[in-house]
């Protein structure tokens, strides 16, 4: 999961790394008492999870409220690179007098961490790989060591940040690892006209894996911005990712989906560009309830036209599979409006296959190879 940069923050300042945090705003109405508190002289700047804010108009120096006001109202709205500003950040411009570079990553093709620094801060750090590589320090950082006081000189001095800095690249590495992040990134970490160091951006990437050990995690999700379809899925425990086509695949195994989803946007082509709507993988046991669920997300979808559902009989045999799709269509009633192409295969196929034709619902078709069934799932949704 990634944070948004007043987020980032939030977790720096737990950790004692120099922040401010500010005020973040969804109304430009309420800029100016924003200002107002943070002593008048502010930047404004959008909270969106892609770089390049600066560069895209979306962080803005304002010298009063009134004109915190007019920023907020510029910024609040905008698209940056297809994110749009749904909050902004005011924070008291700060008397930057140097801004440096320093993150801290996963280095997997070295099976150990990376930190990187630089002087050369403020711009994107590509940028400086490019024009200035010798600016740039790279530090690998022993998973069973870390980063103790020797290693945080070692960055400090690789990359010519000034003393005072061991002190930062500690504490956040401290954000690192406390919180089980993989990536922790300060762009710009500035020297400030009085001498002392903060982190005037923060960039975290949290490792899902790892959220059952931070309950307060929780509390970061974008709940508005996730795709409301996947959010539900999520809540019901689905696998499902949704995608731009109009068929609606359901299939148990992630690998059978995913060929699945090739095998559509191969028979779609046929007609017309047909494309796969979603993912979803409803996994080994496909009991009635998950099939329920499942065709319940995926009639959810408008852009849905027809659904495929393309199940390999294992464990969970193909009569079962069956059962479970009749109770779904029972239990979905009018909710269930769209054509359905079910292909059945493996353990108890004949079983499965009789009980969908004993069943006659008018919106089945059973088809046996996968092939023909997505031709006919392709065909379904482009005469839609
Ligand atoms: N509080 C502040 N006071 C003064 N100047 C600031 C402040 N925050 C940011 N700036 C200036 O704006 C520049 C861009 O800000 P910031 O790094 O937060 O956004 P960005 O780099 O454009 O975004 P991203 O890191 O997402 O690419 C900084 O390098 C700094 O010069
Ligand atoms: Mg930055």
């Amino acid at each position: 999961m990634d944070l948004l940069e007043y987020q980032a923050k939030e977790l720096f300042a737990r950790h004692g790394v120099p922040v401010t945090l500010g005020r973040v705003i969804e109304n430009a109405a309420d800029a100016a008492a924003a200002a107002e508190a943070l002593g008048g002289r502010v930047v404004v700047k959008a909270q969106v999870k892609t770089g390049g804010r600066g560069k895209a108009g979306g962080v803005k120096l304002a010298a009063d409220p009134a004109e915190a006001t007019e920023r907020a109202r510029d910024i609040l709205g905008m698209d940056i690179k297809g994110h749009t500003v749904r909050r902004v950040l005011l924070a008291p411009a700060a008397a930057i007098a140097e801004e440096y570079y320093l993150s801290f990553l996963v280095d997997r093709a070295n099976r150990d961490y990376l930190c990187i620094a630089s002087t050369e801060g403020g711009v994107e750090i590509e940028e400086v790989a490019h024009s200035n590589p010798d600016a740039i320090a790279k530090v690998s950082i022993d998973p069973a060591v870390g980063v103790d006081d020797a290693k945080a000189a070692e960055i400090v001095a690789a990359a010519g940040l000034p003393a005072g800095a061991v002190d930062v690249v500690r504490r956040l590495w401290a954000v690192f690892v406390a919180e089980d992040a993989s990536l922790v990134e300060v762009n710009p970490l500035v020297k400030l006209a009085d001498g002392s160091l903060e982190a005037l951006d923060g960039k975290v990437t949290l490792d899902e894996n790892a959220a059952y050990r931070h309950p307060d995690h929780a509390a970061f999700e974008d709940k508005a911005a996730a795709d409301p379809l996947e959010a539900a899925a999520q809540a019901k425990g689905l696998n499902y990712v949704k995608l731009d086509g109009s068929v609606g695949i359901i299939g148990n195994g992630a690998g059978l989906v995913m060929s699945t989803l090739d095998v559509v946007a191969y028979a779609g082509e046929a007609h017309g560009g047909v494309k796969p709507a979603n993912f979803l993988d409803i996994g080994g046991g496909a009991s009635a309830e998950v099939m329920a669920n499942g065709l319940g997300i995926i009639l959810g979808d408008t852009q849905v036209k027809s659904v495929f559902v393309n199940v390999f009989g294992g464990i969970t045999a193909c009569d079962a599979v069956s059962n479970g799709i009749v109770q779904a269509l029972e239990q979905l009633g009018k909710q269930a409006n769209k054509p359905l192409v079910v292909r059945l295969d493996g353990n108890n196929v004949d079983e499965g296959r009789k009980i969908l034709s004993r069943a006659n619902h008018p919106l089945v078709t059973v088809v046996d190879t996968m092939d023909g069934a997505a031709d006919r799932a392709a065909e379904l949704a482009a005469q839609a």
